[in-house]
């Protein structure tokens, strides 16, 4: 039996701009906050046509889309590269850019800079970071500045090499424990909503029920406000490994990988491109364009090359 089509919500150019009091006000209303990634702008249009709340343009580009290890070798650079396309092809979802490892660690004066130039030169509309109570400051600088902060707690990938690998957050009370009081810290500091990666269900409800404001959940259970997943893990694009914790809704990856076999078949045993994929010349002009090339001396190329 194939798959009923889902319906796409109202479609961007319908849709009003969701912004910082639409997502408070879901969070009040009991309405789930929808967050997925994009690096791209076709990705982005997609997400927004479909009526998703929250685009963020996560570093797990680094991962998904650039073929690094893990996500600690992305730049500002290349960041702020996919933010802009993601932002042309956005129109009414929230954007989100992922501040990359050491933009914002090494001076609260660098994190402001950084944190500026996504909005400045990236066309995102909010920053995220990683990291409790010791980035309190940080946040309260940015915030500040006039930048909306979303918050990540709990697994937190640019940490990896401390938390001793892609592990699961806060089984332990005392850790536990810690990852509320970084939560309250946070909110406190100004953030406008949290990231809660890898936490226990039951951890991650607590959390947020004891927060005004939005928390938005990884792998950390239906309790959050919210719910995110990387959308090349989503939709089976990403080869390497998927987390337990994801649904796929799509396996485009081999799908990808037979359009491309069948292209190379195709090429290679000259079905492509058929006269369907080809242009037509005016008889009149292909004649006129035969008497004039065949008019052509043949040394008058070597000529004009050596000019
Ligand atoms: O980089 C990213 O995609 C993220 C999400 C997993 C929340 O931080």
């Amino acid at each position: 039996m194939s798959a009923q089509p889902i319906p796409a919500q109202p479609s961007s150019t319908e849709r009003k701009k969701i912004t910082l009091t639409d997502l408070r006000r879901k969070k009040e209303q009991g309405q789930p906050i929808t967050m997925l990634t994009a690096y791209d702008y076709p990705t982005a249009k997609a997400l927004d046509e479909a009526g998703l709340d929250v685009i963020l343009v996560g570093d797990s580009l680094g991962m998904v889309v650039l073929g690094y290890p893990n996500t600690l070798q992305v730049t500002m650079e290349e960041m702020l590269h996919h933010c802009r396309a993601v932002a042309r092809g956005a129109r009414a979802a929230f954007l989100v850019g992922d501040m990359p490892f050491m933009s914002y660690q090494v001076s609260i004066q660098e994190a402001v800079r950084n944190a500026g130039r996504f909005l400045q030169e990236g066309g995102m509309e909010a920053v995220k970071l990683e990291g409790g109570r010791e980035r309190a400051e940080t946040i309260r600088a940015i915030v500040s500045a006039g930048i909306p902060v979303m918050g990540h707690l709990g697994l937190t990938p640019q940490s990896i090499h401390q938390l001793g690998g892609f592990r699961p957050q806060g089984r332990h009370a005392e850790e536990a424990r810690r990852l509320l009081e970084d939560a309250h810290c946070l909110q406190e500091a100004g953030c406008f909503s949290l990231v809660l990666e890898s936490l226990p269900h039951r951890l991650a409800a607590y959390i947020t029920q004891h927060l005004e404001i939005p928390t938005i959940g990884i792998g950390a259970g239906a309790g959050c406000d919210g719910q995110v997943l990387v959308t090349h893990d989503l939709l089976g694009l990403f080869d390497r490994f998927t987390p337990r914790f994801v649904k796929q809704y799509a396996q485009l990856y081999p799908l990808m990988r037979a359009a491309f076999a069948q292209y190379i078949a195709d090429v290679q045993a000259g079905t492509f491109p058929g006269q369907e994929h080809s242009l037509e010349m005016n008889e009149e002009e292909w004649q006129s364009f035969l008497r004039q090339a065949e008019s052509l001396s043949p040394k008058w190329w070597t000529e004009v090359a050596v000019k």
